[in-house]
């Protein structure tokens, strides 16, 4: 079956630097900007180029190396932004202008002390403007999960109408639940005229662990671009997680949607991030924590040895995880000590097996995890002839 492509947006430089304490330099943004771009994101958002002088430096860098993905910067809707991106992407193969403002209520009254009308002008404004500078120009209709979803379409209409390719629909306070969100998208594909000229793109926060979810259910209801970051990081709980999406689709293929990322390189590309950025990746993080393919737990660890899949949906290979692990701590079995003492050298018979493991149960009581060393020790005590399959 033929798959729709979603486009994959990735703001790890932008919207997953305003992480507090997770600021890079140009040359550490260089190379994750390259990677991503091996990765096979479509979209690098570089940053948001009229914030800092330093900031739109590493846009203008960037620009100039990247080689495949189209290199987009951020503005507000306001003409000097619109100008200083437009200037630092000038370099780029393929460049895009990533424009909005608020259009919540809560965002029209409080952050700009102004009315809808007013607030529809403006992004009219901002996208010819921005379309004067480059063909790509993507309107952001910032907070839009809390914005009514009449006026949201009607923004969405005549943005269209002045030029905008892509409209992304933040729910930049991570409220939205999954249903909600869809039918949001829904609604944008059934009532905004001219909406086949654009792609609509989900761009999600994760306040109440749902960016993911939401995300999904955009593109379920439509959306054919994500707006993510490596690890999902980003402002407070984060953003919608690359690796997660990227996975997400390619495991349930009857979606009848994939991405262009070279799933095999993900685990790599996390690291990396999670070192440039001095971000620990949490142990049980999906895909790319370290407990992602480690199993623990007697049972489990039977069922694995028998067969992977009876325990994992995925190939860790296909996220560039080189093996499952068995880890042996008090939880584990008979068959996670025979298998893990095979791997250092011992083969052992079902009698050496039980003496071995009541060694094993002691140690495993003292310790929190037992290591190939303590392995070797362990045999050692249990005082049996052993035969080393090495
Ligand atoms: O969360 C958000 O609304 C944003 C926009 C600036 C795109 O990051
Ligand atoms: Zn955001």
């Amino acid at each position: 079956m033929s798959k729709d492509i979603v486009h994959i947006f990735d703001t790890t430089l932008r919207d997953g630097e305003q992480v507090p304490g997770c600021k890079l330099d140009k040359k550490q943004k260089l190379v994750i900007a390259r990677r991503l771009d091996e990765l096979g994101v479509d979209i690098i958002e570089a940053g948001f180029p009229r914030s800092s002088p330093g900031d739109f430096k590493s846009v203008m860098e960037i620009a100039k190396v990247v080689k495949n993905a189209t290199v987009c910067g951020l503005t507000r809707a306001v003409k000097k932004d619109i100008e200083v991106a437009a200037e630092a992407l000038k370099y780029a193969k393929t460049p895009r202008i990533h424009t909005g403002i608020g259009t919540s209520d809560s965002h029209i009254q409080h952050k700009f002390n102004s009315n809808r009308e007013a607030i529809f002008e403006r992004a009219i404004g901002a996208v010819k403007y921005a379309k004067s500078f480059v063909e790509d120009v993507e309107f952001y209709a910032e907070d839009a999960g809390r914005t009514d979803n009449e006026f949201l379409a009607r923004v969405c209409e005549a943005v269209i109408k002045a030029g905008a390719t892509v409209l992304n629909i933040p729910d930049t306070t991570g409220y939205c639940l999954p249903e909600e969100y869809g039918a949001k998208m829904k609604y944008l594909k059934e009532n905004v005229t001219g909406i086949d000229k654009a792609i609509l793109s989900c761009h999600c926060h994760n306040d109440l662990g749902l960016a993911t979810a939401n995300s999904i259910a955009g593109v379920i209801n439509g959306a054919r671009q994500i707006e993510c970051t490596v690890n999902g990081i980003g402002e407070r709980a984060g953003n919608t997680s690359l690796e997660e999406v990227v996975m997400i689709l390619r495991q349930h293929p009857y979606l009848g949607l994939d991405t262009n990322i070279n799933s095999r390189l993900l685990y790599d590309t996390s690291l990396m991030v999670s070192e440039k950025m001095g971000m620990v990746v949490q142990p049980n993080k999906a895909i790319v924590g370290a407990n992602a393919f480690a199993h623990s737990s007697g049972i489990h660890q039977d069922g694995v040895i028998k067969n992977r899949e009876t325990y994992e949906i995925m190939d860790p290979a296909d996220v560039g995880v080189n093996e499952s692990s068995i880890l042996l701590t008090a939880r584990s079995g008979r068959a996670a000590l025979a298998y893990r003492a095979k791997k250092v050298g011992y083969e052992l018979t079902k009698v050496q097996l039980d003496r071995v493991y009541e060694e094993f149960l002691k140690y495993a009581d003292r310790k929190k995890e037992v290591v190939d060393k303590d392995i070797h020790e362990i045999v050692e005590k249990s005082n049996i002839k052993i035969e080393s399959v090495s």
